[in-house]
Order: structure tokens, then C-alpha cells, then sequence
């Protein structure tokens, strides 16, 4: 394994990659032997559908939040499509569903979907009607509530058609289905392949589900923790769409075996959280 895997994207230029180059990150007051990211290399490439996966604490939120521009980083370089995250951010060029979904309380849930588009239309770009966002995402009739009044997995899904409203050149995604039941979950993982399709949109994409990784994803990045690493980079070679008999086939079965196996050796190269070996 080299020490930087990198995926398909090495021979593209920059600009048609979300590059993150020997990146290293260490929150204020973390253990500097251990940071949050140390030294992370990945290309992305524009349009493909990735996911990240590993456990509890190996940065997957974090090389998310790095990319999406909300958080700085030691040294190392990350670029989308050739600009700094920050610019793209201020450009509304990029969507986050972060893993806990960040409504405004003060406003209903259609307000909430509405107003990136808002800032959408000031910007130039068009955007979807949120009527139809929110019934793509079943929540057809709970327009005129509160955040407060919703259950966590109904915040959730406002969060992602809030997202899929502002058509954004780059959406990530953290573990965005992850309070839902599995028909909910199914039902929107082929909601989400249809707008990737239909928008032409470069989707990273946190989860601990193997099987959703593989489902969705054209590669697989597997982290390990403490510090967080790239362990290794899986091309998901499984032709689309993902239909159900492709889902309960051989090969894809087969797929999920080699995500498992990697996961057991990332977890195994990875020093385990003080507080699990406590137990
Ligand atoms: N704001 C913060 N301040 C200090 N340390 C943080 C902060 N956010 C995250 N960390 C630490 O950085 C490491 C990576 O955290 P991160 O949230 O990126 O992990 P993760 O892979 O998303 O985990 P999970 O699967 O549990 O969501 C962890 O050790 C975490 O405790
Ligand atoms: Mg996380």
C-alpha cells in the first residue's frame, strides 16, 4: 500500500478535482502526536460519488468540514476544482448536510429550505422548488412546522432537501441518513443517485454502512483513527444503476467483503480511543 493512496483522479488537472495534498490537522488542545488528520492525500474528481467510511474518530467530519471550508488546517494543501475551499464556500458553490442537522429554529421548515435558495437566485443560479424538495424527501405536508417540532430523522431530511435546493457544484454529505428507518434510508439513497445524475454534482458522502457505501459510491475512501489516516482508496467497480438485483447480487456482496476486510485492518492500525480500552 503506498503511504498516500490517491484514487482515479491523479491524471486530472486540478481544476477537475477536490484535491487534499499531505494535510495535516490538530485541534486546539488535541494530543499534536495524534491530530485529527495527519498527513491526508486524496483526489476526488469532479462528478464522482465518494464515500468515507471508518471508525468513530478517524476525521471523516473534519476532512469534511476542511473541504467544505469551515475549518482551517496545520499544513498540507485542499483545493475544489482549483480554489480555495473558503472561496467556494462564500460562493454557495458547496452544500453541507452536517451530522447534525443545523435548522434555524426561528424559521419553518419550507423558510428553511427556502432560503439558500434565496441567496441561490442573488448569485444567478436557479434553484428547486422547495414544495417539491420536501416531497421528494416525504415530508410533503410538514411545510409550516418548527425544527423543534419534527423528530430528529424528520430535521434530517429538511437538512438534505435544503441541500439538494441549493444545487451546489459540490455536496457533502455526513452521515446524512443515519437517524432514518431503512425504507426511508433506501428510498432516499436512490433519491440522492438521481440528483448526483441529474445535477452532474461531485457528492462526498460519510457513513458507517458498508452496505450503503457500496451501493452509492464510485470509490470508497477507508480511514483509520488516531491519528487519521487514508488507509486505503476501493473502486467500486459495479456497473450503474444500482438496481435491486445488482444490490443482492454476488459482486456486490463480494464488494462489501473487501470494505469489511479493509475496515478490520484500518481499525487494527489504528491505536484504539483511550476510553474503549479503559472498558
Ligand atoms: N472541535 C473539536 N475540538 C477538539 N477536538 C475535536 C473537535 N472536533 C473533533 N475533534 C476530535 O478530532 C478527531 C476526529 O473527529 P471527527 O469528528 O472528524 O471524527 P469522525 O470520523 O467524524 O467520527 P464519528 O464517526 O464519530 O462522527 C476526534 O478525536 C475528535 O475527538
Ligand atoms: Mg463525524
Amino acid at each position: 500500500m503506498t503511504p498516500f493512496p490517491t484514487n482515479s483522479g491523479e491524471s486530472r488537472p486540478a481544476s477537475d478535482l477536490i484535491r487534499v495534498r499531505d494535510l495535516t490537522k490538530t485541534y486546539a488542545g488535541g494530543d499534536p502526536s495524534r491530530p485529527a488528520l495527519d498527513r491526508v492525500s486524496i483526489d476526488i474528481p469532479r462528478r464522482h460519488f465518494v464515500s468515507l467510511i471508518g471508525p468513530s474518530g478517524c476525521g471523516k467530519s473534519t476532512l469534511l468540514r476542511v473541504i467544505a471550508g469551515l475549518e482551517g488546517y496545520d499544513s498540507g494543501e485542499a483545493t475544489v476544482f482549483g480554489t480555495s475551499p473558503k472561496a467556494m464556500c462564500a460562493n454557495k458553490a458547496v452544500g453541507l448536510v452536517p451530522q447534525t442537522p443545523a435548522l434555524l429554529p426561528w424559521k419553518n421548515v419550507r423558510r428553511n429550505i427556502a432560503l439558500p435558495q434565496k441567496v441561490n437566485r442573488r448569485a444567478g443560479r436557479g434553484g428547486e422548488d422547495p414544495d417539491d424538495l420536501l416531497r421528494m424527501v416525504g415530508l410533503g405536508e410538514l411545510g409550516h412546522r418548527y425544527p423543534h417540532e419534527l423528530s430528529g430523522g424528520q430535521q434530517q431530511r429538511v437538512a438534505i432537501a435544503r441541500a439538494f435546493g441549493m444545487r451546489p457544484e459540490v455536496l457533502l454529505m455526513d452521515e446524512p441518513f443515519s437517524a432514518l428507518d431503512e425504507f426511508t434510508r433506501e428510498s432516499l439513497q436512490l433519491q440522492l443517485l438521481a440528483m448526483w445524475e441529474r445535477m452532474a454534482t461531485t457528492v462526498v458522502f460519510v457513513t458507517h454502512s458498508v452496505r450503503e457505501a457500496v451501493t452509492l459510491s464510485d470509490e470508497i475512501v477507508v480511514m483509520s483513527a488516531r491519528p487519521g489516516r487514508i488507509h486505503e482508496v476501493l473502486p467500486v467497480d459495479l456497473p450503474r444503476p444500482r438496481d435491486t438485483a445488482l444490490v443482492n447480487s454476488p459482486r456486490m456482496h463480494a464488494m462489501e467483503d473487501r470494505v469489511r476486510a479493509s475496515l478490520e485492518s484500518a481499525w487494527q492500525a489504528g491505536a484504539a480511543p483511550d476510553d474503549l480500552v479503559a472498558l
